[in-house]
This record gives C-alpha cells, structure tokens and sequence, in this order.
C-alpha cells in the first residue's frame, strides 16, 4: 500500500526498485511472442528492458532500454494526436468515436449508429485516424508523421522495411476492415494508401528508452523533457490520455484502470507505455504477449510500479499530496 513516504521516494531507491523488478520478472516465461506478423516472431522473447524518465528529465532504466523494436500499436497514441492536430477535436468526434469497445484490438466491428470505428486505440480507429493525416502525397504524409516521432523522442526515426512489408503482406484482417470503413465513407481514400501508412507507423523502430521518454513528454503538457521541443499542441493532450487511460489497453483496460489507474499503451512487439500526468512516462519491453495482446511482464511491472510509489490516479495519499 503506497505513502507519503513511497511518494517522497528518493531517485536512488527508484533505481534500484527497478532493478528488483528486473530480477523478480524476468524468470517469468509465460504467453507469446505475436507471430501474426511473421517477421515480430524472429525477436529474441528474453528481451526485458524497463526505463522511466520524469518530466524533469531524469532518466531511470535497466535491461537493454537501447534494443530497438517496432512500435506497433503504441503508434497510435501519437498518430491521433496528429490527427487533432491536422483537423480539431470536434471533426476527429465524427470520424472515430471513443468508446472502449470491451474486444480484441482486431476485432472487425464499427458502431451501429454512426458507423464510427469504437476508438482510435483499436485497429479499425487506428487504420481510419491514419487516413486523417494530412500531406500531399504519400511521401509527405510519411514524413509528417516521422517528424512528429522526432520530436516526442529527440532523435530521427526509421520504418524498419522488412516488418512494414510482411505485415502489407499478411494484414487481411486489416484490410477487412478498411475495405469496410471505406464502403461507411469513413476512410475517403484508396485502402492501399491508408493502410500503407499505418503498417508503416507501425513497423518505426523504437527502444525502451524512447518510449519512456515519449510518455513523459505527454506527462509533460506534449513538451519533450529532454530536448524542451514542443512534440503536441498542449490543448490535445487530455483527449490523448483520457483515450489511453479508457481504451489503450484494450479488452483489458477496466482492469488495468482498476488495478494500474494511469493512462497505458501496448504494443503487439511487447512494448507498454504509462504516462502519470506532470511526473514521468514509464516504458517496459518485453515480447511475450497475454492473450490480449499486452506484455506479461510488463502489465506485472506496471501493476508494481503503480503500486509501489502511488501511482494510481485516484490513490488518496497522491489525492493528498497535490492539495498540499
Ligand atoms: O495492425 C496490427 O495488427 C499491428 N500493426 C499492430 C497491433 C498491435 O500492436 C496491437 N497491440 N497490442
């Protein structure tokens, strides 16, 4: 049960709290690496890196946080606040609804009424707020989006070609779904282009520390804590997290509310991020998959983290902290 005093938590006792969880998890060998893509089965499924950074750019980490790994579906986070960007909250309302939808993150479901994909942490929310992106052309879309990456992580970014071209191959399902969205006028473009640009979203490489680090520039109003660059319009940065903290785990996103109570991302690669507003993002790695589709061990690592130093966003002893 978290205090004032695990709050108060001194940096040091931080770093070695995470070197405790690397040691106490990383015997854990349950679920499996996604194969779904064939090439996301070649990664090596000990790979185990956790790393925080807060928004005062102090950096925590242990495990391999420089192993690079595609994205995948944490991508989505930071595409549809391009999106806002590019077109508005209230014409982005139209397009893609945000309402958990309590299934698969691939399910092939919109909603009755409007049409809408459920929300743009699911594929068919995701593939549909891709197609939103402006630029003229494909190459200047791509590069758009690139350049968002660059400035949530400081650093330039790349798709990594051969996943990007064997999910292209092998993404029927999504393909499915575009074909479905684009029959409802809800994607208004050729399904090739959309999902172009989603599998390529999908296949940029990323490590552990990135990942820590664009979570704390959303911890921190969309302003990047280590290189001070602005990564989103500050204004988009509640409709990011309140879609993280309600669909972003996906069929286990009530539980992890209830449990965690921050707002989190997953990634079919293994990754997971967790952002505690005006306090830091964490990232954990790790490619074995539960049958949702998240990292075992990083869902037990955030539900220790979360936990340990109070993270919870309705834990009273924090309540109380930010009254004082
Ligand atoms: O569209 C897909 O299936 C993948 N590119 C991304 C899915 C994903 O990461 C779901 N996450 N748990």
């Amino acid at each position: 049960m978290a205090n004032q005093e695990d709050l108060a938590k001194p940096p040091s006792s931080l770093q070695s709290f995470l070197e405790d969880l690397h040691c106490k998890y990383k015997p854990l060998q349950n679920g499996a690496v996604a194969n779904y893509i064939p090439e996301l089965a070649k990664v090596d499924p000990d790979s185990f890196s956790i790393c925080i950074v807060t928004v005062d750019g102090e950096v925590y980490e242990v495990g391999d946080s420089q192993q690079l790994f595609t994205i995948q579906s944490i991508s989505k986070v930071f595409v549809y606040g391009l999106a806002l960007e590019d077109h508005g909250r209230d014409y982005i309302l139209t397009r893609v609804g945000v309402e958990p939808t309590g299934d698969a993150f691939n399910a092939i479901i919109l909603d009755e009424q409007s049409k809408r994909p459920y929300n743009p942490m699911v594929n068919a929310g995701a593939i549909a707020t891709t197609s939103l992106i402006k630029g003229s052309g494909a190459t200047e879309r791509l590069n758009r989006m690139l350049d968002m990456f660059r400035r949530y992580i400081g650093r330039d970014v790349f798709v990594d070609i051969s996943v990007f071209t064997s999910e292209r191959t092998t993404g029927h399902r999504n393909r499915a779904m575009a074909h479905l969205m684009l029959n409802f006028g809800m994607i208004d473009e050729p399904i090739d282009t959309a999902l172009d640009l989603y599998f390529q979203q999908c296949a940029v490489m990323v490590n552990c520390h990135d990942l820590a680090v664009m979570a704390a520039t959303l911890a921190n109003k969309g302003v990047n804590p280590m290189t001070k660059e602005q990564a989103v319009n500050s204004r988009y940065v509640k409709d990011i997290l309140s879609v993280m903290y309600t669909c972003g785990m996906y069929n286990f996103a009530g539980e992890w509310a209830y449990k965690v109570g921050i707002p989190a991302k997953s990634g079919i690669s293994g990754g997971i991020i967790a952002v505690v507003p005006d306090k830091m993002g964490i990232a954990v790695f790790s490619p074995r998959l539960d049958a949702r589709g998240n990292s075992v061990r990083g869902v037990k690592v955030c539900e220790e983290l979360s936990q340990h130093l109070g993270l919870h966003l309705f834990e009273c002893a924090r309540l109380v902290k930010s009254q004082e």
